[in-house]
């Protein structure tokens, strides 16, 4: 699967939030759902104070689905881990501009290894940070909450960073929003120019999901 083409507004379910005993019923109640996107939070417990998974959990995703694996790294050493991310099947790759020292170099090789590349930067973490690399990526995603833990609020002063990096990467770059996701905040990420959200608290967190993203889906119409 690719990541859909620029133009339509796209919504990347968290699977975070979602019952973890049950990820294939999940997920494909997502794509039965018409979700394309499934954004997997990978997180070590040392850049983030939260553990997740890793590949194996990822190869076992990639088995029950044919969605776009959106993975969101947010470890430490991820040029360390990536080759094994990527044998398991994440489709892209989203790595914090914190972790890298050579963000440039590691988005050549993540284009080099067939997957879609993203840099993705914190709350407190100025956008000048990632503007020799955002142009070289596919999406560059923005952190409207400290990364760690779903259900948490809204920063908008982080998703006004949307802006600049607007101008930064031009029209043909998907700017992904992360974190607080609901049908207020999403029109609000939508008017920043982000055209790509995560959802997971406003999805996974109802018991209605189909409900849950067509009220999603319908917050980005008006
Ligand atoms: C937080 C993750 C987000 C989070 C979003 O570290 O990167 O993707 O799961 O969850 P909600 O939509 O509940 O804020
Ligand atoms: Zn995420």
């Amino acid at each position: 699967m690719q990541l859909p083409k620029i133009g339509t507004f796209e919504l990347a379910p968290s699977i975070l939030s979602a019952d973890f005993a049950n990820l294939a019923t999940e997920i494909n109640q997502m794509t039965d759902a018409g979700i394309q996107m499934i954004h997997l939070d990978v997180m070590d417990g040392h850049f983030v104070p939260n553990i997740t998974f890793g590949p194996p959990v990822v190869g076992w995703i990639r088995q029950s689905t044919d969605a776009f694996l959106d993975t969101h790294l947010m470890i430490t050493d991820p040029e360390k881990y990536a080759p094994a991310f990527i044998k398991a099947g994440s489709d892209h790759i989203t790595f914090h501009i914190e972790t890298v020292d050579e963000p440039v170099e590691f988005v050549k090789y993540l284009h080099d290894q067939g997957v879609t590349a993203g840099v993705t930067l914190n709350p407190k973490t100025p956008v000048e940070t990632i503007e020799q690399v955002a142009p070289l990526c596919d999406m560059v995603l923005v952190m409207t909450v400290q990364p760690g833990f779903g259900g948490q609020s809204f920063m908008e002063d982080a998703c006004e960073k949307c802006v600049r990096i607007r101008e930064i990467v031009g029209p043909s770059v998907r700017i992904e929003v992360d974190g607080g996701m609901g049908s207020e905040t999403i029109a609000i990420a939508r008017d920043y120019g982000a055209d790509t959200f995560v959802a997971g608290n406003a999805i996974f967190g109802k018991t209605d999901r189909a409900g849950a993203i067509a009220e999603l889906r319908q917050a980005l119409t008006v």
